[in-house]
């Protein structure tokens, strides 16, 4: 009768089985399934009642998003959960595992809900750019409330089964085998004659707009506030008012157009992209699963500055012991009483209690020197970035790690090949390249030296998942994928300024593409100071032929160092952080520009726009092009974690795609004829902008 929607008989309870790996995503399939074996259930006089569940790991995590791309097949989710009000025998969802989305809405066609404990059930749909559009803008609110439905669908956080019981959306919760106990309930229900809960019935006394007026605008505020530039959360709120106004036909009816157009738009489009994008990072094309990633019981840090501390606790945060290591005793109790303060911080903001701060301060010991890191599994290098010194640490690590551990260094742009060179066992050497702060940055590039061992490799693609982190491959190169790729937008933004923008206006530009910070304020608060040192050190290698920064080492000559130093790109009050504009900071670049002939002018928005943008997606066509990324969207999957570019716009690459990469060479080249060298274009855009190509697909 159906592959995927299996059907058995329990006594007289039908039980209908979605099986349908890896998640039971609703497809089409799944859909006509369900419609045949419910109205056979429905039809056997054999059954009371019917049990609904996920065989495997879930209950439905959704729709299936794959087939959004293709035409819509009918039966849509929407007529299979109405189809559910017509079963005159009482329908129970036995769920556990992630009901999410469209998953979650066909539980709320069913007349009960029962859970296993550890369940969870949400609408992310949100996060895709879409709403819940089975009717769970109808539904829920009129099972769980108009707040807690409202908490659900604009925030498209998932909640677990006990909360889901306090709302109201699951009956009970099953502790043993969910099935059985499923069945049981159903029997239950049948025995006491209980009345079928149907939740598109009208609804009695929910109130209008007006009375939910306070709800609706806490919604408003909180989507404006997480989800800024997103129109979905605000869709989701319009499709939830019209339930409030409308009988529920007429509001289905204006969901399903609503709907549609979300599901069509470019923000949709890009967030749906990011979803597969973001689960294709795991997979390297030459490492395959039979690789074997080496077994991490203990872990050790070399250095308790900044980089060091944030290291360390994400380590012990996912419960790996840690032994820091630092050159003094003092550097030591400075670093541990920094990392007790940054639990300290958990705490206050409630995130963690005392008792598991004690739990976690365990895991970390500090120590003198090199020799406490003999045992360790894995060593993660983050001292200064100068290469001399991290060859000399590799060197000396060499002669002391066990055979086997993985040796990593968190340098953010060196050649790491030369610092494997350094040690007897380069295959051991990787890079793991966090982001600060290391604790909180979900972002790990992980680097694959020349020479590396493929397990090494995949022991540093499991580290990022067990430390809850997103882990993209890099070959090396300077600066890696993220690095590389950013630098040419902070090299335009500083030209610009220099050439006649202001620092607010560029930074302006770029937040309302949707960055969280324009580039000068990020430079300001991470200090001006640390890339000025990297162009120190390579000063050898500059080419005379590309344009210089002069601006930005003018303003560090001039001590302009950022928030630290009280002055940046912009100045900053009585040790604050809010960014004000500084005319000193004009007065610099008019010099800096008068020194080098640099013809100031007024600046359009548009121009700033495509010079940061262009410029690091040009970068990114090289990096592409050179075998650094595997692929584009690992480079977007880095700037969506790294540096907080608006995941409804997918990425650079996925931008550039959208915008059309004839549009972005043509413009490429003429910066090129204006501005030189820095913007000789890329091959590869030179090649798939003559195709009519892109670089996703
Ligand atoms: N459709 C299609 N494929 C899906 C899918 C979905 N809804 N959910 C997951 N998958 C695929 C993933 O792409 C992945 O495929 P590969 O192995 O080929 O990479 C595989 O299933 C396993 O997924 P994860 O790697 O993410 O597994 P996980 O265990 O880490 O997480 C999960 C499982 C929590 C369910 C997570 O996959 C997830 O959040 N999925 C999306 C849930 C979602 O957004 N649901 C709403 C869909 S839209 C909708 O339902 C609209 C509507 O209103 C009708």
């Amino acid at each position: 009768m159906s592959d995927v929607v299996g059907y058995e008989l329990e006594g007289r309870v039908a039980v209908l089985t979605i099986d349908n790996p890896p998640v039971n995503a609703l497809g089409i399939a799944v859909r006509e399934g369900l419609v045949t074996q419910i109205d056979r259930a429905g039809a056997d006089n054999s059954a009371d009642a019917i049990v609904i569940l996920g065989a495997g790991r879930t209950f439905p995590a959704g729709a299936d998003i794959r087939e959004f791309d293709q035409p819509t097949r009918e039966p849509h989710l929407i007529a299979v959960v109405d189809h559910l009000d017509t079963v005159k025998k009482p329908v129970v969802a036995a769920i556990h595992g992630t009901a999410l989305g469209g998953g979650l809405e066909l539980t709320l066609g069913c007349h009960f809900r029962v859970a296993a404990p550890g369940a969870r059930m949400g609408t992310p749909e949100v996060n895709l750019g879409i709403f819940p559009g089975a009717a769970g803008t109808q539904r829920l609110p009129r099972v769980a409330g108009l707040d807690h439905a409202l908490e659900l669908i604009v925030l498209g956080k998932p909640i677990g089964a006990a909360i889901a019981k306090d709302y109201g959306i699951v009956d009970a919760i099953i502790e043993g085998d969910l099935r059985a106990g499923a069945v049981a309930f159903a029997e239950k229900i049948v025995a006491d004659g209980a009345p079928r809960a149907i939740s598109s019935e009208p609804r009695n006394g929910v109130g209008s707009p007006e009375d939910h007026a306070e709800t609706i605008a806490k919604y408003r505020d909180l989507a404006n506030r997480r989800m800024r530039g997103q129109d979905s959360p605000h869709q989701a709120i319009d499709s939830v008012i019209d339930g409030l106004t409308m009988p529920y036909p007429d509001a289905v009816a204006a969901d399903r157009k609503r709907f549609e157009t979300c599901k069509n738009s470019g923000q949709s489009q890009a967030l749906r992209y990011a979803f597969f994008a973001e689960r294709e990072v795991s997979k390297i094309p030459d490492i395959g699963k039979d690789v074997v990633p080496r077994e991490i019981a203990s872990t050790g840090v070399i250095g308790a500055g900044t980089m060091g501390r944030g290291i360390v606790i994400s380590l012990a945060d996912s419960g790996f012991p840690v032994t820091v290591v630092e050159t003094s005793q003092e550097a030591v109790d400075n670093g541990m009483v920094e990392i007790a303060k940054t639990y300290d911080g958990m705490i206050k903001r409630g995130r963690i209690d005392e008792a598991e701060k004690d739990k976690r301060l365990v895991r970390i010991t500090g120590a003198v020197g090199f020799a406490a890191l003999g045992a360790a599994d894995l060593v993660i290098e983050a001292a200064f970035e100068d290469l001399d010194v991290k060859k000399q640490i590799f060197g000396e690590l060499d002669a002391i790690a066990k055979p086997g551990a993985i040796l990593a260094t968190n340098t953010s742009y060196m050649d790491i090949d030369a610092i494997a060179a350094a040690t007897s066992r380069p295959e051991d050497v990787i890079g793991l390249h966090y982001f600060v702060p290391a604790n909180a940055m979900r972002l790990l590039e992980v680097v694959r030296p020349e020479k590396s061992a493929p397990d090494a490799i995949a022991t540093g693609m499991t580290l990022a998942k067990k430390t809850s982190k997103i882990g993209v491959l890099a070959r090396v190169c300077h600066g890696f994928i993220a690095n590389r790729s950013r630098l040419p937008l902070v090299r335009e933004a500083t030209f610009l300024v220099e050439e006649g923008a202001s620092p607010a206006q560029v930074d302006a530009v770029l937040t309302g593409l949707g960055m969280p910070m324009g580039p000068l304020a990020v430079s300001d608060l991470s200090g001006l100071d640390v890339s000025w040192r990297m162009r120190q050190s390579l000063a050898d290698e500059h080419d005379p032929e590309e344009r210089y920064m002069h601006l930005a080492d003018r303003m560090c000559e001039r001590g302009r160092f950022g928030i630290k130093a009280g002055k940046g790109w912009y100045s900053y009050e009585d040790g604050g952080s809010r960014p004000m504009p500084d005319p000193e900071t004009e007065a610099i670049a008019m010099e800096v520009a008068r020194e080098h002939g640099t013809v100031r002018r007024e600046i359009s928005d548009e121009e700033i726009r495509e010079r940061c943008l262009y410029a690091a997606i040009n970068e990114g066509a090289k990096i592409l092009d050179e075998g650094i990324a595997a692929r584009a969207s690992d480079i977007d999957v880095m700037w969506l974690y790294g540096f907080g570019y608006p995941r409804w716009r997918g990425g650079i690459m996925f931008t550039a795609d959208e915008i059309g990469l004839d549009r972005i060479y043509g413009r490429v080249k003429e910066f090129h004829a204006e501005h030189g060298k820095l913007w000789a274009p890329s091959p590869l855009l030179a090649r798939l902008a003559e195709e009519g190509s892109r670089f996703t697909r």
